[in-house]
């Protein structure tokens, strides 16, 4: 049998702020036996170095490696940003995302009708939006060795790498995925510069020329970050690495209309960790004007990857576009003075949740 616990990683900065909204629904599911889950909280970053002395610590991962799924806040902090590498609240984050091997990170980039005049692009532009980033997530230039600073730290280096294995089976991945979908990737790197990325396109290749269902197309990733601003419907699967994944979907959630509306997976094939794409945000921390969607919307994967409960996530999202469209927004989404808290837009949340799921 399945377990049936998960972990909770509220981190650093607004982590903790939007981990209490996503909990009070959370909460509202599993005491109305809508879903049966237990869970329980651990500690990662900057707070775990401070508590603990090491980004992720042991205690951390033991809970981890036992949880059926992991929902992480954010992690970062000004005052750890001098620390050596290691030291870091990131490397946390980093740490977590490679001992569990969670190699594929989704990035799906949708937008909720109330919001189309809130991006930055003109509203036909987006309107047609609905992709996946399919970004690599434990490799790359990222983890790369060797690495590390020089000549009496007057020149640095790291190291991009991936090697066929890796390749293939995120592409294996982002196969299966696309199936389900238009059956239409585009694969993003640098071959005309990198080695890494000659790599990457022969073995994209390869795997996709094992079947016929999907079909490839190849993009400098210079030409798919001006692509994504210029016409993003044309995307369905972006297949990409870990540097130009990180980067493509920070750009991809301003079509949205904000950073603060994207959640993502991050799997593999036994561990699952689902987090906001956005960071910690320290400059709002504390002061209740984070967004909390996005961690809502982060739970609302897992109900579907992690359990089965498509039902759950489409819940979510059915009262997430309710709240949108009675033009209560958060600061990031407001365009004038006026605005709901964090707090307030969780209970608005709730509300719908108690009015539209019931036992
Ligand atoms: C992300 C973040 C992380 C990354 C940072 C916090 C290490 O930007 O999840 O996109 O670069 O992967
Ligand atoms: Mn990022």
């Amino acid at each position: 049998m399945m377990n049936n616990k998960i972990l909770l990683l509220p981190g650093d900065g607004v982590g903790p702020e939007i981990m209490s909204e996503t909990v009070k629904l959370l909460d509202y599911f599993i005491d109305n036996n809508i879903i049966d889950i237990v869970y329980e909280y651990a500690d990662i970053g900057g707070v775990a170095i401070d508590n603990h002395g090491d980004p992720f610590p042991e205690d951390t991962f033991e809970k981890a490696k036992s949880s059926r799924a992991i929902l992480l806040g954010a992690v970062g902090t000004k005052k750890h940003d001098k620390n050596e590498n290691i030291m870091k609240p990131e490397s946390g984050l980093l740490a977590l995302r490679k001992k569990l091997d969670l190699y594929i990170n989704l990035r799906p980039i949708f937008i909720f009708q109330n919001l189309i005049d809130k991006s930055s692009l003109k509203p036909n532009v987006i309107k047609d939006i609905d992709l996946v980033i399919v970004r690599e997530l434990v490799s790359d230039i990222y983890f790369g060795e060797p690495r590390g600073f020089i000549e009496d730290n007057k020149s640095a280096f790291n190291t991009m790498r991936y090697t066929e294995f890796e390749v293939e089976r995120i592409t294996e991945y982002a196969i299966k995925l696309s199936k389900m979908r238009k059956g239409k990737i585009t694969s993003v790197d640098k071959a005309n510069v990198l080695e890494t990325s000659q790599l990457w396109r022969r073995c994209v290749d390869n795997v996709v020329s094992k079947q016929s269902e999907v079909t490839v197309n190849h993009m400098y990733i210079d030409n798919a970050a001006m692509q994504l601003v210029h016409s993003p419907s044309q995307f369905d699967v972006i297949l990409t690495g870990n540097l130009f994944g990180d980067i493509l979907s920070d750009e991809a959630s301003m079509l949205t209309g904000s950073i603060g509306m994207l959640p993502s997976a991050s799997l593999s094939d036994n561990h699952a960790v689902y987090e906001p794409i956005h960071g910690s945000a320290p400059d709002i921390a504390g002061k209740n004007l984070v967004n909390p969607i996005a961690m809502i919307l982060s739970m609302g994967m897992m109900f579907e990857y992690s359990f089965g409960r498509k039902d759950l996530s489409d819940s979510i999202k059915f009262i997430v576009d309710k709240v949108l469209n009675s033009n209560k927004f958060t600061r990031d989404l407001s365009n004038s003075t006026e605005y709901i808290t964090t707090s307030e837009m969780g209970d608005l949340l709730l509300d719908e949740l108690v009015r539209n799921v019931k036992k």
